[in-house]
């Protein structure tokens, strides 16, 4: 079967891993005998240059032809200074808007490997770490009316409707009853009107779902028990801006921000796959980033979006295994001395394949 890919390689490092993820894919094509065909599209910095937007119609147009999205990451210094709609953060909110990606699944996983850089104590991570992120992605503070008074006043609306919340909630749900069955609510209900909202229609969802067990915490909190008890998490259903900073936060845990891939799906099985990390431009263009978390995105493109569970499987039994056998690239590597560059841990990751 063939599957038609839109690949949005965005900035700083995003063209270097986003090349080692179109390998793996390549390679399990041939391997098992699917077709990928790549058409490349614009966003982000590299799209104000040449296209003078950060997300050009021809790239909504692209990515709603085809049966997924795999996106490097977007920004840098040199676009920093541009108003708020103008950036290229407003391609990436623009394009997860126009695809209507309302539920981002963020995993972070502990690979065995890399305890010793996890920032946690080891008896803190006890027999490892699994939990997922489920954030919601397409409403919130990121989309409310937005108002600027010069440099005097500012205001970004937080909004939720019942349907965009039940919707992720159900996402939520669904994905604790494949796992330990077990959803945290995390909102700031003690506060804000929105999560009040929130929290209500979460908990009589609850009810339909007996099997979950749930809990309930504001932000701050989570934030806190994510760092002394993360073993007590399964699924964390949350907003979009608390899931930004609360995915960021799980990621580290695992060892790097560079590990960490993530899914963004709608109501089909058309998805967009991206790391979770940004564009980190003060390391492009050396070899040195590490593209192990584009490469997990990958699978998760094959398991969510193309339903090949053997083959999503076989590319992250392929990373475990590079990992296993020592490679490291310098974010997770305890000796810097000995790491590899970007294209040789894609390479390493090849070979595991075979
Ligand atoms: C993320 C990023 C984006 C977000 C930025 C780059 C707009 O931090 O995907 O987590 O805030 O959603
Ligand atoms: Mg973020």
């Amino acid at each position: 079967m063939n599957y038609k890919i839109a690949v949005i390689k965005g900035d700083g490092i995003g063209p270097e891993i986003v090349s080692e993820a179109m390998k793996v894919l390549d390679f399990i094509g041939e391997k098992y005998n699917h077709s990928f065909s790549y058409t490349e599209v614009l966003a982000g910095g590299i799209a104000i240059d040449e296209c003078n937007t950060p997300l050009p119609q021809k790239t909504i147009d692209v990515c709603k032809a085809s049966d997924a999205v795999l996106l490097g990451a977007m920004g840098g210094p040199k676009w920093d200074n541009l108003p708020g709609d103008k950036r290229p953060e407003a391609g990436l909110l623009g394009i997860r808007k126009a695809l209507g990606l309302f539920a981002n699944l963020r995993p972070a996983i502990l690979f065995e490997e890399l305890r010793a850089a996890s920032p946690l104590k080891s008896e803190i991570i006890g027999e490892g770490l699994d939990l997922l992120v489920v954030r919601e992605l397409t409403g919130d503070v990121y989309f409310g009316e937005k108002k600027r008074d010069g440099d005097e006043y500012a205001s970004d609306l937080m909004n939720y409707s019942r349907p965009e919340v039940e919707r992720i909630a159900k996402v939520a749900f669904e994905s604790a009853r494949k796992r330990d069955k077990k959803v945290t609510c995390v909102d700031k209900a003690n506060v804000l009107e929105t999560s009040r909202l929130w929290r209500k229609i979460v908990m009589d969802m609850a009810k339909q779902y007996e099997d979950i067990e749930m809990d309930y915490l504001y932000v701050d909190n989570a934030a806190m028990q994510l760092v002394v008890n993360p073993k007590q998490f399964d699924v964390i259903l949350t907003g979009n801006l608390f899931g930004d900073i609360l995915s960021d936060e799980a990621s580290m845990l695992t060892g790097s921000i560079g590990m960490l891939p993530s899914a963004s799906l709608g109501d089909s099985s058309f998805g967009m796959y991206e790391p979770i990390h940004g564009s980190a431009p003060d390391i492009a263009n050396q070899d040195i980033a590490n593209p192990i978390a584009t490469i997990m995105s990958v699978a998760m493109m094959l398991r969510y979006s193309f339903g090949l569970e053997k083959e999503a499987l076989d590319v992250e039994k392929a990373v475990q295994k590079a990992l296993a056998d020592g490679y490291r690239t310098a974010d997770i590597a305890t000796d810097t001395k000995t790491s590899i560059g970007c294209v040789e841990m894609g390479k390493v990751i090849l070979e595991n394949l075979k």
